[in-house]
């Protein structure tokens, strides 16, 4: 019997070696030391509350797998998005930092809220391009650390996301263009106005903050590995510039053995991954990143994270915008007694490409799922504004 070839939405990675050892390279991208700590340093803090972990049984058995589990990151920090982790922490890295600098001694997060070194913290402004979500948590951070924030966002940004923005104190700058252009935009008055820009992306000579932005995304990571054992087998992260996809994969890999497989998920006109992949080092988006999914709306990897991704994931695989709505609603109207899980469109593309592969009898035996797979999923938003159509 000849096996039907792979659809052209799925490509493998070549360069992905199982016996590689987490290393050096990869530690400096994402330092798995001291994240059980600073998960125990958040429980102090009473916004902060672990998100769940549920298991999906009814859909695992349609799909074929023997297990789904969705980390619904919808009830993160209550700001509806994983988000919230990396801003957050990355404003904290910063001020902790300036305030080692200045008083030779080190601070906490708990003594930050409390408005302690007050003289140090008091002049910092935060920035950041964001499509919506990042923005919202920078703000949060600033918020809650008493520091000033300005946030720009691409124009396709919702007008809910905005008003998010600035309820949490910030002021905002549209620009008139994506989220490309926002980040440009962000650059040229930060450096002019001497603000720290807080970014989930890097660049060349910018890698530091970004770092520390995966480092908050990891604490879901290892919430993820406390509420599961023996974890997953296959693991489909959705990417926009591949922060969250590398925080996952980076950290079950130093964490697990045999580390799983790792699917990257994204928007077919925003497939900068995908194409990264098949030129085998950084490159551009095939699309214009016009797509419903706006946190996957990156025509640009964050190249900090390469080294992980690049060399870990497995496969690199694309969905389509219509798949995007049947996805939400099986979250929001599950089968057979399954709980219940409200996502935004780019919080539910990792389920829309699990059901993508699970529909093509030759990605599904590719990636080797079957009656074994134990398949994580991360619900990264909620609903932001993007009311979920028809009844
Ligand atoms: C809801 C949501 N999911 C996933 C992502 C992708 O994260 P990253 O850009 O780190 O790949 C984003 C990014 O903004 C997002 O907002």
């Amino acid at each position: 019997m000849t096996t039907p070839p792979l659809p052209l939405w799925l490509a493998k990675n070549p360069r992905a070696n199982r016996s590689l050892a987490f290393g050096l390279g990869q530690q400096f991208v994402i330092n798995p030391n001291g994240i059980p700590e600073l998960l125990a340093e958040l429980g102090e803090c009473p916004a902060h509350k672990v998100t769940p972990l549920f298991a999906l049984p009814a859909l695992a058995r349609r799909l074929g797998v023997c297990e789904v589990r969705v980390k619904d990151e919808s009830q993160r920090f209550g700001f509806s998005a994983f988000k919230a982790l990396g801003g957050v922490l990355a404003v904290y890295d910063v001020l902790s930092r300036a305030v080692d600098d200045a008083t030779h001694a080190s601070t906490t997060f708990a003594a930050l809220l409390k408005r302690e070194h007050r003289e140090v913290t008091r002049d910092h402004v935060f920035t950041t391009a964001s499509s919506g979500n990042h923005g919202r948590s920078v703000a949060a951070g600033a918020k809650l650390f008493g520091n000033r924030c300005v946030i720009f966002l691409p124009k396709f940004t919702s007008a809910d996301k905005e008003a998010a923005i600035r309820a949490r104190g910030a002021q905002v700058i549209r620009v008139d263009g994506d989220y490309d252009t926002a980040v440009a935009e962000c650059r040229r008055q930060a450096e002019a106005n001497g603000w720290t820009i807080i970014s989930d992306t890097s660049w060349e000579g910018y890698d530091s903050i970004p770092r520390s932005v995966m480092r908050g995304y990891t604490v879901l990571v290892e919430e993820i590995i406390q509420q599961w054992r023996p974890g997953p087998t296959h693991v489909f992260v959705q990417a926009g510039v591949g922060g969250l996809a590398a925080a996952a994969f980076g950290y079950l890999w130093a964490r697990c053995e045999p580390r799983p497989t790792f699917i990257v998920v994204e928007p077919r006109s925003a497939d900068c991954w995908f194409q990264s992949n098949l030129a085998g080092k950084p490159a551009l988006a095939s699309g214009n990143a016009d797509t419903a999914m706006g946190g996957l709306a990156c025509r640009e990897i964050s190249p900090v994270t390469w080294p992980i991704i690049g060399l870990a994931a497995d496969w690199f695989m694309t969905i389509e915008e219509d798949q995007v709505l049947p996805a939400r609603r099986q979250f929001a109207r599950p089968m057979n007694g399954d709980p219940a899980v409200t996502s935004g469109p780019s919080g539910c593309a990792g389920l829309a490409g699990l059901a993508r592969v699970c529909a093509d009898e030759a990605a599904y035996k590719a990636l080797g799922l079957g009656k074994e797979a134990r398949v994580l999923l991360i619900n990264s938003e909620g609903d932001l504004g993007e009311p979920l159509a028809g009844a």
